[in-house]
């Protein structure tokens, strides 16, 4: 269970207008897709599933080793049909896993493609994946459920792709506040890496168990 970020030099993963923008350079987006391409799904937060719209799926690099699954958590089922998640599920596959799915939202997701399973929590979540097979989860944020995989001491690994730009004040912090993050707990961590890839900086971390 790896949680990725990209993180701005005032430690902050999106700018205070929360349009979706390039923190890190083009090194750093390729390393992100060769990560993609070794992990057997990719999860979101609905947040971000929002916010930014993305597809999730592996380009700038060679064929990935299995095609992931891409994996939405979203208690309520809130992730808008319209979505280039929604609208590619049937030729890739996206899981929603809510905890208190809307019965209607639901069902239209499923209509569209898209595997929608109730959870009764992150870690129940991470069980149905096992049971499914998934080794390797990578999520890419963003915050509130980067948070909370660290809070529930769920991630196995931490990656920070550290830019040097800045986009404080008033920006999305990379972590709510106090979690113990490897950011603002570097003691609770180990660093496994740390290195530069462009004009970026990419450090792993690992929990002190
Ligand atoms: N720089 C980066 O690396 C990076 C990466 C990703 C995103 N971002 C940015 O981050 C922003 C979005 O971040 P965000 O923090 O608002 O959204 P997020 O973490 O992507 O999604 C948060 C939502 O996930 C759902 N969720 C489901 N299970 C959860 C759990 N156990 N704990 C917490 N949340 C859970 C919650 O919605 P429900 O209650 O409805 O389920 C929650 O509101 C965007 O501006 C995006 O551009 C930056």
């Amino acid at each position: 269970m790896t949680v990725k970020l990209a993180v701005s030099a005032d430690g902050f993963i999106a700018p205070p207008s929360r349009e979706p923008q390039w923190i890190t350079g083009a090194p750093a987006r390729a390393e992100v897709h060769r990560m993609r391409a070794n992990a057997d799904a990719i999860g979101i937060g609905v947040g971000t599933a929002i916010a930014d719209d993305p597809l999730l799926t592996v380009r700038h690099w060679s064929r990935p080793r299995v095609n992931p699954v891409r994996v939405v958590f979203d208690s309520e089922a809130r992730l808008p049909i319209t979505a280039q998640l929604v609208l590619t599920s049937r030729a890739q596959p996206v899981l929603v896993l809510g905890q208190r799915p809307d019965p209607a939202a639901a069902k239209a997701l499923i209509e569209a493609g898209v595997d929608v399973q109730q959870v009764a929590g992150l870690a129940d979540g991470l069980r149905l994946l096992h049971e499914r097979g998934v080794r390797h989860l990578l999520v890419e944020g963003g915050a509130l459920l980067a948070s909370a995989l660290v809070r529930e001491s769920l991630a196995d690994r931490v990656i920070i792709f550290h830019s040097p730009a800045r986009l404080g004040p008033g920006a999305v912090p990379a972590f709510t506040a106090g979690i113990g993050d490897p950011l603002s707990a570097p003691e609770r961590w180990t660093q496994l890496v740390r290195r530069p890839i462009g004009d970026d900086t990419l450090a792993i971390w690992a929990p002190r168990r």
